[in-house]
């Protein structure tokens, strides 16, 4: 790098660093490191596939939910999880990458997506579950996220994190439902519990110690918490509500602990999380032909849309030919 160039990208380095400190958002025409940008299309479009491949276990129960008023409230929030990937394939195209460099990156195995969305609903007792511990998950690692300090980002974690909400609170009345139910539906709501309870602990991501990403985004105000302390804030709030169903979590060393004024809980399977990051999970591959399957299938909408674009486009310009 010439001198002059050096000099110029410290200076814009140490300017970016100002405004990151001074938590004034980083806007797309702003000047930003490459790693920042990388770090920022690496989560973002991960995000974005976790909302998509996300709606595919609760999918799969929009045919089978129990009443009507079940089935058009499980129908909103499937359709919110594919705007919420919108939104976030949106904010990552800020960036300068594409949807279409995004999703080929998600099917050749290049970017990750949420290891919870790789375990199979087995029952309508599991769509409570997803609401109240995976909804409830997803919004204790993303209300900071709106303190982010990539705009487009921090953005479209606000709208999202409010739709979040209700989707919790709906996974959560379920779950009151079935808990308060028969002998039978109680037992449905308790394995439910039984099978999500670790894997939504996994969903905040490895160990701090073992992150190699944290502390750097901290630094960068990309992630305002470490993936501990979210960990522990989500076992806090969730242990007493389950206390409130009158559910076991499934954990023999849980217990309040009083100097801390937070739940000790026990050792979380850190070989089962990377087994299902390497894709492993349960249903890791029917997630993925499920989702290269609907690339493939649209394929003729893209194009028809991108017909329509350039004959536009082709119009406009004899227009203003004419
Ligand atoms: N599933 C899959 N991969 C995971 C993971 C998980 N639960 N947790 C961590 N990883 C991956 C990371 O992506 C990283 O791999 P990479 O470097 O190849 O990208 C590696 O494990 C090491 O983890 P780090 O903690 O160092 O990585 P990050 O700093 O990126 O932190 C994160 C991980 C907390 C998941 C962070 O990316 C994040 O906050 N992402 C935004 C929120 C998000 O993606 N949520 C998905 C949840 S589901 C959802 O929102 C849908 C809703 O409808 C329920």
């Amino acid at each position: 790098m010439a001198h002059d160039e050096q000099t110029l990208t410290e200076a814009l380095t140490e300017a970016f660093e100002a405004r990151v400190a001074a938590d004034a958002f980083i806007e797309p025409k702003d000047w930003m490191p490459d790693a920042y940008r990388r770090t920022l299309v690496r989560q973002i479009s991960q995000h974005a596939h976790s909302e998509i491949v996300g709606m595919l276990p609760e999918g799969a129960w929009i045919a089978r939910a129990p009443s009507l008023r079940r089935k058009a409230v499980l129908l909103a929030k499937v359709q919110d999880e594919g705007g919420h990937g919108l939104y976030l394939y949106s904010a990552a195209e800020t960036l300068g990458t594409s949807r279409q460099d995004m999703t080929e990156a998600l099917h050749e195995g290049r970017a990750k997506y949420s290891t919870i969305f790789n375990y199979p609903t087995l029952t309508w007792a599991d769509i409570g579950a997803i609401g109240w511990l995976v909804d409830g998950a997803a919004i204790m690692n993303q209300v900071p996220l709106q303190r982010c300090s990539y705009g487009p980002y921090a953005r479209a974690m606000v709208r999202i994190c409010k739709e979040e909400s209700f989707h919790q609170r709906q996974g959560f009345e379920i779950m009151t439902v079935m808990a308060g139910g028969t002998a039978a539906q109680k037992r449905m709501a308790q394995d439910a519990l039984d099978r999500w309870w670790w894997p939504s602990l996994m969903m905040f991501g490895p160990p701090d110690d073992q992150s190699p990403n944290t502390a750097q985004s901290i630094r960068w105000r990309i992630k305002r918490e470490s993936n501990d302390e979210l960990r522990q804030k989500f076992v806090d709030v969730t242990v007493p509500q389950a206390e409130a169903l009158g559910l076991t979590v499934p954990d023999p060393d849980l217990r309040w602990n009083a100097a801390r004024g937070s739940y000790d809980f026990g050792a979380i399977d850190w070989a089962e999380f990377a087994a299902v990051v390497r894709g492993e999970g349960p249903v890791a591959k029917e997630r993925m032909a499920a989702r290269r399957a609907a690339w493939d299938e649209g394929a003729w909408v893209r194009e028809a849309a991108l017909a329509h674009a350039e004959k536009q486009a082709a119009r406009a310009a004899e227009r203003a030919a004419a």
